[in-house]
């Protein structure tokens, strides 16, 4: 139930802080360390090359999954689009593993993928919220994002917890590998988590963003680079389904060939900086747009910030920026819906799983 909350959405943005840290006592062993299913442990340890698919948010959570697994662990990845997956299959490696990424469980898109690959004797692992859901029943193995249901249309809570467990499959696929990665998960997660919650308390500065940003404008761009991109994404996806401002996410080197002839005087530009390895290149893309008149909302982590940028977020391990950079792109899309008078929860011509190809 929604409780005191006007819309799902906005209780299942607050619900992300305890979200996370339910996903990672699920993953704890009696000695709280971190650790998975032992056939999956098994599975991605046999297999040479990891497949993701997904449709919509889940894929863009792939898209930082692959991030995860290449960084931590090593293992090569490719992220795919489930509908376009099956007129452009990819030469598959020797081994592959698939995963399945969806909230629901029940996206035609995926399912097609899943039937189409078990036919050729591949296995799968689903990634889902739903316990019991179609993708989970057909696939070889599931790991649960444990999110609690999701109402709202948009998701939220839903990419988070995939995060997260794409975290936690990250770190146990290095461990098994024997790789030293300096990394404590069970403790960065909760220091995200912690950060996740001083995002979501910050909710009258996402308003005072939105009203000088968005409240009269058609269009809104979002700019990263690196894994900031794959949340400029999310960000714009999140903006567009519910505010139905045209929005965009685009790499910020991409720019310069062809993107920024859009920008005018005004146009809102959302950037985002969390890595400190392209800090100066995004910069100098804000420094870009700005010279043509775009108004930018400069989001930077603490440690990379300047005096002059709109909003800083606080400090975790780079590998886990998005779980936090993301909490104020959900809040500008949930604000912006709502000062437009749009129907947060409902948008239009959206469902909450998609069941037909
Ligand atoms: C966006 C959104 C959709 C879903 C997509 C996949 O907010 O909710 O893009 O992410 O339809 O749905 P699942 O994850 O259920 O397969």
């Amino acid at each position: 139930e929604k409780g005191p909350y006007p819309h799902y959405m906005l209780k299942e943005i607050d619900e992300q802080p305890s979200v996370i840290r339910n996903v990672v006592s699920k993953y704890q062993d009696r000695n709280g360390e971190i650790a998975i299913d032992s056939n999956i442990r098994e599975a991605m340890k046999g297999s040479d090359r990891i497949y993701i698919i997904g449709c919509g948010t889940s894929f863009h959570a792939g898209l930082v999954g692959k991030q995860l697994l290449e960084k931590m662990a090593d293992v090569p990845v490719e992220v795919h689009v489930a509908s376009e997956f099956l007129y452009n299959r990819p030469i598959l490696s020797g081994k592959p593993l698939f995963i399945m990424i969806s909230q629901s469980g029940e996206t035609a898109d995926s399912r097609g993928v899943l039937v189409e690959i078990k036919k050729l004797g591949y296995r799968a692992l689903t990634i889902t919220n739903v316990a019991g859901s179609t993708l989970s029943r057909e696939a070889d193995y599931t790991l649960l994002t444990h999110a609690g249901p999701e109402i709202a249309v948009a998701s939220t809570k839903a990419y988070t917890a995939q995060l997260a467990v794409l975290t936690i499959l990250a770190y146990d696929c290095a461990k098994a590998k024997g790789m030293d990665i300096g990394f404590d998960p069970v403790g960065e997660l909760s220091l995200a988590a912690n950060a996740m919650e001083i995002m979501i308390n910050r909710k009258e500065k996402m308003e005072e963003i939105v009203w000088s940003y968005l409240s009269a404008t058609r269009n809104c761009f979002f700019i990263g680079r690196s894994v900031d991109y794959f949340v400029c994404l999310e960000g714009a996806l999140k903006l567009k389904e519910i505010s139905y401002i045209q929005a965009e996410g685009f790499a910020g080197g991409e720019l310069k060939h062809g993107t920024i002839a859009l920008i005018e005087e005004g146009t809102p530009v959302v950037a985002l900086l969390t890595q400190a390895s392209i800090a100066g290149n995004i910069r100098s893309n804000v420094q870009e747009v700005m010279a043509r008149g775009a108004s930018v909302c400069m989001i930077s982590m603490e440690g990379l910030e300047e005096s002059s940028d709109r909003l800083v977020i606080p400090k975790v391990h780079e590998y886990l920026a998005p779980l936090v950079s993301v909490i104020p792109l959900q809040l500008i899309a949930y604000y912006a819906a709502l000062f437009r008078g749009c129907d947060v929860d409902k948008p239009r011509n959206l469902a909450k799983s998609v069941t037909v190809e």
